[in-house]
C-alpha cells in the first residue's frame, strides 16, 4: 500500500491529516501541538474558522520543523474576486505567520454568486507567485469542477468535501479520480455528536480486528482512496486516529461500509448547490 499521495505536481500528502475546524486559543494550540507530536503531518485550517494564528503559534511551538509539516487554508466565499482572494490568500499568511502555504482550497463555490472560476484564477496566480504550493478546493460538485477546467484549462489537486460511512460519496469520488483529484474527506467520522460510530457493521469489523470504531472508519477511507482529516482535541485519540495501518478491511468489507449510504446521509444540510458561506 502506498504511504503518501502524490499530488500532479509532485507535492505529497500524508494518508491521514488533522482538521482544525472550531478550534480556537490557548487550548487548540495544546491540541494541535500534541497532534504534531502524535505524528500527524498536514494541517488543516481556514480563513472561516478563524484559528489561522493559533494554527501558526501551535507550528512555531512545535519541535517539528516547517519544512516537514503542510499546512492547508481555505478562501471564504466573501473573497472570490480575484484582487479579494490574492489579498485574502496573503492575510492568511501574516494570520499564521507562514510564509507559504502548503495547499489553498476554494472553501465554497458558492455557486448563486457565480465567482468561483475568478477565485481559481486568483489561485492558479497565487501559486506562480510563491504563496502556496498547491491549489484546490473543497465542496465542488463535478459540475464546477467542469467549469474550471473549461474556462482555465486546470482542474484542482485536491476537493475536500463531506465524506463518512452515512455520505460516502461514491460517484464525486469517482469523478475526483477519473481526473487526476485527490478526494479529501471533512467529518470524516461524522462530526461532532453524531453517531457513526455505533452503527453494526461498524462496531462488527471493530470487534473483528481488535481496533476502535473510529480507527475502521477512518480505514475504511484510507482504503477507498480518501485522505481523511479527523480532528479530536484528545492526544489518546489523536494517536489512536493515525493508527489504522495494521489491518486491511477485505473488499466486501468496504462495500458493506459504503451500503451505509442513505440519502439524508449528510450530517450537515450543506449541499454544495445551494449552500452559501461567504
Ligand atoms: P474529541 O475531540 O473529544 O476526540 P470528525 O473528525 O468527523 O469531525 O469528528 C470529530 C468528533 O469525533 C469530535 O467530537 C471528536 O471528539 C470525536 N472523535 C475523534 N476521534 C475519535 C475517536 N477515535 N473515538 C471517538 N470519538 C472521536
Amino acid at each position: 500500500m502506498k504511504t503518501t499521495h502524490i499530488l500532479s505536481d509532485g507535492l505529497q500528502l500524508p494518508l491521514i491529516g488533522f482538521g482544525t475546524s472550531g478550534f480556537r486559543g490557548a487550548k487548540a494550540v495544546q491540541s494541535i501541538s500534541s497532534a504534531l507530536s502524535a505524528g500527524y503531518r498536514l494541517i488543516d485550517t481556514a480563513y472561516n474558522y478563524e484559528n489561522e494564528g493559533t494554527v501558526g503559534a501551535a507550528i512555531r511551538q512545535s519541535s517539528v520543523p516547517r519544512d516537514q509539516i503542510l499546512v492547508s487554508s481555505k478562501l471564504p466565499g466573501r473573497y472570490h474576486r480575484y484582487d479579494l482572494a490574492i489579498n485574502a490568500i496573503q492575510e492568511s499568511l501574516y494570520r499564521t505567520g507562514l510564509e507559504y502555504f502548503d495547499l489553498y482550497l476554494i472553501h465554497w463555490p458558492n455557486p448563486q454568486r457565480n465567482e468561483y472560476v475568478e477565485a481559481w484564477q486568483a489561485l492558479i496566480d497565487a501559486k506562480k507567485f510563491g504563496l502556496v504550493r498547491e491549489i484546490g478546493v473543497s465542496n465542488f460538485l463535478p459540475e464546477h469542477l467542469d467549469r474550471l477546467q473549461a474556462d482555465t484549462g486546470e482542474f484542482p489537486a485536491v476537493n475536500q468535501v463531506e465524506l463518512h460511512p452515512t455520505f460516502s460519496q461514491v460517484d464525486q469520488l469517482d469523478y475526483d479520480k477519473r481526473h487526476g483529484i485527490l478526494t479529501e474527506a471533512w467529518s470524516p467520522l461524522g462530526g461532532h455528536g453524531h453517531n457513526l460510530l455505533t452503527l453494526a457493521p461498524v462496531l462488527q469489523l471493530a470487534e473483528k480486528y481488535h481496533k476502535s470504531p473510529a480507527q475502521v472508519i477512518l480505514r475504511w477511507e484510507v482504503q477507498l482512496g480518501v485522505l481523511p482529516l479527523p480532528l479530536s482535541q484528545n492526544p489518546t485519540r489523536q494517536a489512536e486516529n493515525l493508527d489504522v495501518f495494521d489491518f486491511t478491511l477485505t473488499a466486501n468489507e468496504v462495500e458493506a461500509i459504503v451500503a451505509l449510504d442513505c440519502s439524508g446521509g449528510r450530517v450537515t444540510d450543506q449541499d454544495p448547490k445551494t449552500h452559501e458561506e461567504l
